[in-house]
């Protein structure tokens, strides 16, 4: 192997990813006295919390009353019985001191008249288990990710976080043992590699929706987290199910927030007729994503979609006034200006649902403990590692994530993460050696890319990969689309071996970080689509057609796929948690989802 320039470094805590999930654990350990490491691949208010717009869920009942067993309800129903209700239970109840932490740290939320922090309606989430829509998305504008996003680094900075700044995670390094002990990274500016070793490593690098053709997630969402874990040989968790948000902007993919509707916006069909009436009778537009996204393909596939195809719908809020629009939605007016060519005042918006969020990760505890099935436990705890936010499955979100709950894990799981550690970890103990190969699986990853000289370029192979996901693993499936998706894809993985990275250099090298990506993406890809493939039941976002129904006997168990380094994936299942942490809650029982 060629020599490398290595930099060693010791910390008690690195976390790789400087989004809303890491952001929140790197300030929370640095609050808590840890030397910490916040190692991101690109400047931390770049990452795709950024992008956030409607809100974040917590049950401060600042516009009409609420409760977090409410909201507990609500997301085990968004779920569809899928989700963990132990971590469910941490997650509402733990909102609502998780968002007051956040306005004392400087987020500027909008205020209601009286000073309150504004709250918007959002899809599923409803009053009295159930009856009737509630104002519970915590909202800065249409920018609230944006906000949170800045607000945290600066917490970070202020209490003298390190930060690594377009530093590119490759590995993890896990001893023997099966503990892990750290991370391997390059630094894109200098081509120097970078061995953290950290008593906990927590992974915060976001979901993978770059796997398919059009989303609403940034270029850098490339499940680099999820990989690094299935390389060191751990599980990765209910892949299959993948959100598609109703409203993208028609053609470009960029999110239209769901905000929009809760703030009374509607979707109509080439009849001009307000469809989701039919399919949710109380909840309408504002009803969960899965529902809405399959409502409008629907719609569209029975030849009721607008435009010259007939391939689209309608997103209207002329009717909110352009005083609302500037006022509440000033970024996604801003938006359908620059991507639909629509001035949203006086014309509907063309959309489309697209793949917006991953559901499924590294299986982890609600405390960010990242587990694995060992020895018979399917909760056994793999030491010095922790997953929060996109990046893990914890699982609060189950079959399928209700809007606001993704800013709301990445900072109540953020914050737990610090929290298990102030209980856990003794600042500034010392380090054990490494093993002598630890860092080896990187480098030789690393080496074996920059001299990749095929005939295809990482792009070409991308693509590839994210049409057959795009064609084979949608809205709707069946097993035709899914077996012929995994005869696809397996075909694509393998022509990696004749890929060509275009430079051998390690500074700057963008054609290398996109072959690391690529490769990250493809076992993502992977284990989505053999876990949709093997799960003969429609629940949540995995819409199987030839097998309509939820089936609770058979199927309500989470999906865990192992990907080797040859693509190879294996599944295996582990129970769902049935129970919830304290008696202030009971056990909420599957029942029919309708909204
Ligand atoms: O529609 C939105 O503003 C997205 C929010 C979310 O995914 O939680």
């Amino acid at each position: 192997m060629a020599a490398f320039n290595i930099v060693d470094h010791e910390y008690d805590v690195v976390v790789v990813g400087a989004g809303g999930a890491g952001l929140r654990a790197t300030f929370g350990m640095v609050q808590q006295g840890f030397k910490t490491a916040c190692i991101t691949k690109v400047f931390p208010t770049r990452s795709h919390t950024v992008a956030a717009q409607g809100g974040v869920a917590a049950s401060l009942g600042n516009i009409g009353e609420d409760n977090w067993a409410w909201h507990m309800y609500d997301t085990v129903k968004g779920s569809d019985w899928l989700g963990d209700q132990d971590a469910i239970e941490y997650m509402c109840r733990e909102a609502v001191p998780a968002i007051r932490e956040l306005e004392h740290s400087g987020v500027p939320f909008s205020r209601t008249p009286e000073g309150k922090i504004y709250q918007r309606p959002f899809g599923g989430h409803m009053r009295n288990f159930g009856e009737a829509p509630v104002q519970r998305a915590c909202a800065a504008a249409d920018r609230t990710g944006h906000a949170i996003l800045h607000t945290l680094y600066q917490q970070s900075l202020k209490y003298k976080a390190e930060f690594f700044i377009e530093y590119f995670s490759i590995d993890l390094m896990m001893d023997p043992d099966g503990s892990c002990r750290g991370v391997v990274a390059i630094d894109m500016a200098t081509g120097t590699i970078h061995r953290f070793k950290a008593h906990r490593t927590v992974i915060a690098t976001g979901g993978y929706g770059r796997a398919y053709f059009s989303c609403t997630s940034a270029h850098t969402c490339t499940g680099d987290g999820n990989a690094m874990a299935a390389r060191a040989g751990l599980p990765l968790q209910d892949m299959e199910f993948v959100q598609f948000h109703p409203t993208g902007v028609y053609g470009a993919g960029v999110l239209i927030t769901e905000g929009s509707r809760g703030e009374g916006g509607y979707l109509t069909n080439s009849a001009g007729e307000r469809f989701m009436e039919r399919y949710a009778p109380t909840a309408k537009d504002l009803a969960s994503r899965d529902v809405v996204s399959r409502s409008m393909t629907m719609e569209i596939r029975e030849g009721r979609g607008v435009g010259p195809e007939k391939d689209h719908i309608f997103l209207h809020l002329e009717h909110l006034g352009p005083e609302v629009l500037h006022q509440r939605l000033p970024g996604i007016t801003e938006s359908a200006k620059v991507f639909a060519g629509v001035d949203a005042t006086k014309a509907p918006i063309p959309v489309l649902p697209t793949v917006h969020y991953n559901m499924g990760g590294i299986p982890t505890n609600y405390m960010g403990e990242v587990v694995t099935k060992k020895d018979g436990n399917p909760d056994s705890v793999v030491p010095g590692l922790m997953a929060i936010g996109e990046a893990a499955c914890v699982s609060v979100h189950g079959a399928n994530r209700l809007g606001a709950n993704s800013l709301l894990d990445l900072v109540v799981f953020g914050r737990a993460a610090a929290l298990r550690c102030r209980d856990t970890l003794k600042k500034g103990e010392p380090h054990r050696p490494l093993s002598k190969d630890a860092s080896d699986m990187a480098l030789a990853r690393l080496e074996r890319l920059r001299n990749a000289n095929g005939s295809m370029s990482v792009a070409q192979i991308r693509k590839n990969m994210q049409r057959t996901m795009q064609n084979d693993a949608a809205v709707f499936r069946t097993s035709k689309t899914l077996k012929e998706g995994i005869g696809k894809l397996s075909e694509i993985a393998a022509s990696l071996k004749d890929i060509k990275v275009s430079d051998r250099s390690l500074i700057f090298n963008t054609d290398l970080i996109e072959a690391l990506e690529l490769e990250n993406l493809m076992t993502c890809a992977l284990a989505t689509i053999h876990g949709a493939e093997a799960r003969q039941e429609s629940r949540g976002a995995h819409a199987h057609e030839d097998f309509p129904n939820r089936d609770d006997e058979n199927w309500m168990k989470h999906t865990i796929a192992y990907v080797d380094d040859k693509y190879k994936v294996k599944l295996d299942y582990r129970p769902v948690h049935t129970y919830t942490l304290t008696d202030e809650v009971k056990y909420i029982a599957p029942k029919a989802r309708v909204y």
